[in-house]
Order: C-alpha cells, then sequence, then structure tokens
C-alpha cells in the first residue's frame, strides 16, 4: 500500500522543507530552528516553527505540524497522494505507479470530470427553449452573453431527475451523484436533482476544476434565495473564493471583496476583474490567508445594512491578521454594488474605488454615526470611541496620523489624545498577553477530535505519550516493549496506531522517520505525532522512564477491566476508603 521508503526520503531530500515552507511563510531563524506566523490560524507573534533536523514543523498555536508532505496538504487543500504528486512535480521527479492506495484520489477525480459534466449540461439547458425565462430574467440583470458564457452560466431545469438521469447516462453511478451533493438521495432510495428551476453559477478553484456550484432561485419561485452545494470530497467552502480563478490573474496587488455571485459577475462585467467573494458563508480566516497570497491589499465592499456592516467590522479583522491592508469601499443609498453600477455606471464605482478609506478611516467613520456630533458631549463620547479604535491599531506611524487629525478636528491637542491613546493600549496589551498565556498554558476546553479517548483515561494517555516519545529514539527497546505490553493494552486508539507505526518502522533500527506514516494518518493526527516527536524526555533516565510508562498503563489497563465498585467487597471498600483519606490528610500533617 505505501510508497517506497527510498521514494519518500528523495522526495523529501529534494523538497527541503526548508525551502518549500519558506515560500508560504516568512522564516526567521532562532537557534538552530525557524520561527514564522503560522499559515494555519490568525496570530501576530510567531509560533510555527520549524524544525530542519528532522525536517518536520510544528505549531504551539493551533497544533499544526507535520513533515513537507503534511505541511503541502493542509496548505494546498490536497489529500496525501496529491501532496506527494504535487512535490514530486516540483522536484521533476516521477511518483511509482504501484503500492498505494489511489481510491480517494480516484473519487475525487471523478467528481470533478462529473461537475464539468454538470456545468455543461447547464449551460446547455440555458441556450435551450427550456431555459427561455432564465435568459430573460440575466438579459433583465444586463449580463450579455459573453458574461455569461465567461463565467459558464447555466439553468437547472424544473425537473426532479433532468441532471441525474444525464450524469448516469454518460456512466457517472448514482452515489457519486450524491457525494457530490449535486442530487440528494430520499429515505427510499430515490435520487432526485438538488437544483431545480435555478440559474446556475458553478464555482471553479484555481486549477480550472468546476468544484462546486450555487443556484438562484428564478424571480417567481419560493424559497431561500440562493442554495449552494455543500462541502464534498473535493469541495470546502470555507476555503475557496469565487472568481478567484479569475482576479488571480489581473495584475497589479490589489483585489475587491464583494459580498455575492451577481456582485462579482457584474463587476467583471464592468472592467473590476479583481473581484472576488466568499461562498454563502462568513468570511473565513482560511479564505483571508488564501487572498493574502494574491494581494497585498483587499478593498472589502459588501452590504451596507446592519448584517454587512457587521461581516465587513469581521472581514476587516480576519484580513489585518491576514497581513492585507484593507480598504472599504462604501456604496450610497444601501445599494449592492451591482445595483450601483447598474444605476450609475462603472467610471462612478471607480470613483468610489479610488476613494474608499482604509479600515481605520471606516471605523471611525462608522463610529461617528452613533454621536451627535454638533453636541459637546456628543464630541467628547466620539473622540472617547475613536480613541479606543486607535489603541487597537498596531501600527505607530498610523496611530499617531490619526491621533493628529482627531486632534486637530476636536479642537484638542495632539499629546491629549496620544497620552489617552497610551493608557488604552498598555491597559489593553496587559490584557492580551495574559490571554495569550492562559491560552498556551490551558490550550481551551475543547474537545480533542485526534485522541477523543485522551479525557477518559488521562493518566494511561500521559503514560502512552511518554512511552512513544521514548520509542521513537530508542528503536532498540521496541522489541521488549511490544513483549510486555502488547498494543490492544494501550488504552487510547490514537495512540495505538502511533505505536503500531512505532514499532513496524523500528525494525530497521534507525530513528522515527515522520514521513514514512504520512500515508495513514490525517494532517491533524501528524501534528499530533510531531508533537510527541519534540516532547522533551530525559536521555539518560530512559529506560527508568520506559519501565514506569509500561507500568502505568498496565496499572490502567488493569482497572480499565477491574469489575465496577458494586462487585468489591466490603473489606475492600474499606481499604479504598481508607487509602482515599489518608492521601487527603498528608499535606496537613
Ligand atoms: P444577497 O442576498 O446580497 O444576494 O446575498 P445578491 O448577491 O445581491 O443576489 P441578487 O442580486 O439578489 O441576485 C449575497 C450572497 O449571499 C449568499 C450568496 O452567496 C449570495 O451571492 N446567499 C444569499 C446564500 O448563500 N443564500 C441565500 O439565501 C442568500
Ligand atoms: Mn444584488
Amino acid at each position: 500500500m505505501a510508497l517506497p521508503p527510498e521514494f519518500l526520503s528523495e522526495l523529501k531530500y529534494r523538497n527541503d522543507i526548508e525551502s518549500v515552507v519558506g515560500s508560504y511563510v516568512n522564516l526567521r531563524r532562532r537557534g538552530s530552528n525557524l520561527v514564522g506566523l503560522c499559515p494555519f490560524h490568525n496570530e501576530k507573534t510567531p509560533s510555527f516553527t520549524l524544525y530542519p533536523e528532522n525536517g518536520s514543523y510544528y505549531c504551539f498555536g493551533c497544533g499544526a505540524g507535520g513533515d513537507v508532505i503534511t505541511f503541502i496538504r493542509a496548505i494546498e487543500n490536497l489529500d496525501y497522494m496529491e501532496a506527494v504528486r504535487f512535490l514530486a512535480d516540483r522536484a521533476g521527479m516521477q511518483v511509482p505507479e504501484q503500492g498505494y492506495d489511489d481510491s480517494a484520489a480516484r473519487i475525487r477525480a471523478q467528481i470533478l470530470e462529473m461537475n464539468r459534466a454538470a456545468a455543461h449540461f447547464f449551460h446547455e439547458m440555458l441556450l435551450s427553449p427550456q431555459g427561455a425565462a432564465a435568459r430573460e430574467y440575466l438579459a433583465a440583470r444586463q449580463l450579455s452573453p459573453a458574461t455569461i458564457r465567461h463565467f459558464g452560466l447555466g439553468y437547472a431545469p424544473d425537473d426532479w431527475t433532468g441532471l441525474t438521469r444525464y450524469l448516469e447516462g454518460k456512466g457517472f453511478p448514482a452515489d457519486v451523484i450524491v457525494l457530490a451533493d449535486l442530487a440528494g438521495k430520499s429515505k427510499n432510495g430515490r435520487v432526485y436533482d438538488r437544483f431545480r428551476n435555478k440559474i446556475m453559477f458553478p464555482i471553479i478553484d484555481l486549477r480550472g476544476g468546476v468544484i462546486a456550484f450555487g443556484g438562484r432561485k428564478m424571480p417567481n419561485d419560493e424559497g431561500a434565495k440562493y442554495i449552494n452545494s455543500s462541502d464534498t470530497p473535493v469541495y470546502k467552502k470555507s476555503r475557496n473564493v469565487y472568481a478567484l480563478n479569475f482576479a488571480k490573474n489581473v495584475k497589479g496587488d490589489s483585489l475587491i471583496l464583494a459580498e455575492g455571485y451577481m456582485d462579482v459577475i457584474s463587476l467583471h462585467q464592468a472592467g473590476f476583474e479583481n473581484a472576488v467573494a466568499a461562498l454563502g458563508t462568513s468570511f473565513t480566516s482560511e479564505q483571508a490567508h488564501l487572498l493574502s497570497r494574491y494581494a497585498k491589499e483587499i478593498v472589502v465592499t459588501l452590504d451596507a445594512d446592519a448584517a454587512g456592516q457587521r461581516a465587513t467590522a469581521r472581514a476587516i479583522e480576519i484580513l489585518n491578521e491576514a497581513g492585507v491592508r484593507v480598504r472599504v469601499l462604501r456604496i450610497p443609498d444601501g445599494k449592492d454594488p451591482d445595483e450601483f453600477i447598474k444605476a450609475h455606471g462603472a467610471e462612478k464605482f471607480r470613483l468610489l474605488l479610488e476613494d474608499a478609506g482604509n479600515d481605520i478611516e471606516y471605523k471611525l467613520l462608522c463610529a461617528r454615526e452613533g454621536f451627535d456630533l454638533s453636541a459637546e458631549s456628543g464630541r467628547m463620547l466620539y473622540l472617547q470611541k475613536a480613541v479606543e479604535i486607535l489603541a487597537g491599531v498596531d501600527d505607530a506611524i498610523a496611530r499617531e496620523l490619526y491621533a493628529g487629525r482627531l486632534g486637530q478636528e476636536f479642537g484638542v491637542s495632539k499629546d491629549a489624545v496620544v497620552n489617552q491613546l497610551r493608557q488604552k493600549r498598555s491597559r489593553s496589551q496587559a490584557r492580551q498577553s495574559k490571554q495569550q498565556l492562559r491560552q498556551i498554558v490551558a490550550p481551551g476546553k475543547k474537545r480533542d477530535e485526534v485522541n477523543p479517548e485522551r479525557a477518559r483515561y488521562p493518566r494511561a494517555a500521559r503514560a502512552e505519550e511518554c512511552l512513544l516519545t521514548l520509542l521513537m529514539y530508542h528503536p532498540d527497546l521496541a522489541r521488549q516493549s511490544e513483549e510486555k505490553l502488547p498494543p490492544d493494552h494501550f488504552l487510547t486508539r490514537f495512540h495505538r496506531r502511533v505505536y503500531e507505526q512505532v514499532l513496524a518502522q523500528s525494525q530497521t533500527g534507525v530513528p522515527f522517520d515522520l514521513s514514512l506514516c504520512g500515508g495513514e494518518f490525517t494532517p491533524a493526527e501528524m501534528g499530533r505525532i510531531v508533537e510527541l516527536q519534540n516532547r522533551p524526555f530525559s536521555k539518560e533516565n530512559a529506560v527508568a522512564e520506559w519501565k514506569d510508562c509500561i507500568r502505568v498503563i498496565l496499572e490502567e489497563k488493569e482497572k480499565d477491566n477491574a469489575p465496577a465498585p458494586a462487585d468489591m467487597d466490603t473489606e475492600q471498600w474499606a481499604r479504598n476508603i481508607q487509602k482515599i483519606t489518608q492521601r487527603k490528610e498528608k499535606p496537613h500533617g
């Protein structure tokens, strides 16, 4: 099943982790390691660490970790074999053809092929007599035939099985059609089209694959305005951005973030081909990181209503954390970009775009709306609010600049504003660093997804972890371990799987190699394995510690097998109670 170890070590050698990761993350040297801002979660101080020595990385903030293959899987959103191919291409190597399980990649390829066929079907339907009303609707919204073609727009007929019959006719199995979320399955097993009587928007990824669809209801129809594909093996909506496949080719380092399909399409038609949209979700940090690879600046133009303002505030925060500059384009009269362009034309929109202020100006502007600035008290309150906003700005020069402007506008000295600002900042910084510390010390009460049984067997799990770390560096202890402690004595399943992997690898006699377990573990699990690999352990007392670990695990296993308390005799009860009370009293005595 697995790829040959020689191939994997060659792959790793030719894709040196420092240069691969370095092309996504700005790395700085710290001792023998390198550190940078983690690309997998938002942070302001680097907790992403690269260990060139053993070819791994680990983020102390979010627990992401693994080898170079895991990194590519996570950042490019690929499965294991696709990541291997990606790196092989990068290094000009051939992936050996036999000996691995490719079924997940095969299904993905099949879904992509099928989605393409579906997009073709919808497009043909739009051009057919059945699509007359949809064509009229799009014409009324002023989309040209060229735009319709460019975006591959289509029409899903008002039919429960139109698409399904078409795809089955092309040889795609019903199960795969359901898996791609093009069809649903009723309780009695009937397969029916998910998109009926809808204008169809294919969603295309950066490699040109049709990964999903959005469907808009026809004007005379009922129900939600839009329905969208849910996540499938080829689509994760929180990681994709509509029209980035086109927008990424536009020169310049700026993108426009709009709210929906129609806004993006009108913007492109009006010449703003750098417009993209988040897909029927609130904007995510994964999307922000994706955009940050193509743009240094994002102009946010979401709806002007209350929900839109909240979404804008959130998008600003997420984009700031992803390290992109933000400007906000506010459209007058509560219109969206599509409506504005239709009403006033592309040139007027271009002026708005040029005029769009940065995120700080936007926040100050929004804050103003809440106060009556003609009254002294209103001005005071606004100033307070404004100082609060500026205190959250990390760029010192920007803080100074706006403090000066505020002072000027409201007739107070700049120094007074700056002083206020300094106080607010030091207080909020103290709070922030305390929060960060708390997160590191007690990383949340979140459910442990990788090893859910850890919570049930904490003592055993700690011993298991310790043992695994030891064995990674002492393959010589593996054989004896296996004799004393067969894998089925492990109490937590994830550790048992790692144990089996470590034992299997130990037969070569060399220390544990992360890249030899890639295919069998998910990226999240790989992160945990790196964590185990990088745990401190005492080299001098290895054997004693090893014995302790085994003893503890055996004890816990015994307890787990032990009869429930109801079966204990009274004498045993008494002894137990005594033990517990003694332990309690000790610290006082
Ligand atoms: P809007 O309601 O602003 O629609 O939703 P729109 O883009 O202006 O569409 P038109 O102009 O009325 O045709 C913005 C985006 O939010 C998502 C879609 O991605 C949409 O493009 N949305 C909206 C949904 O996913 N479901 C809905 O029911 C509504
Ligand atoms: Mn609209």
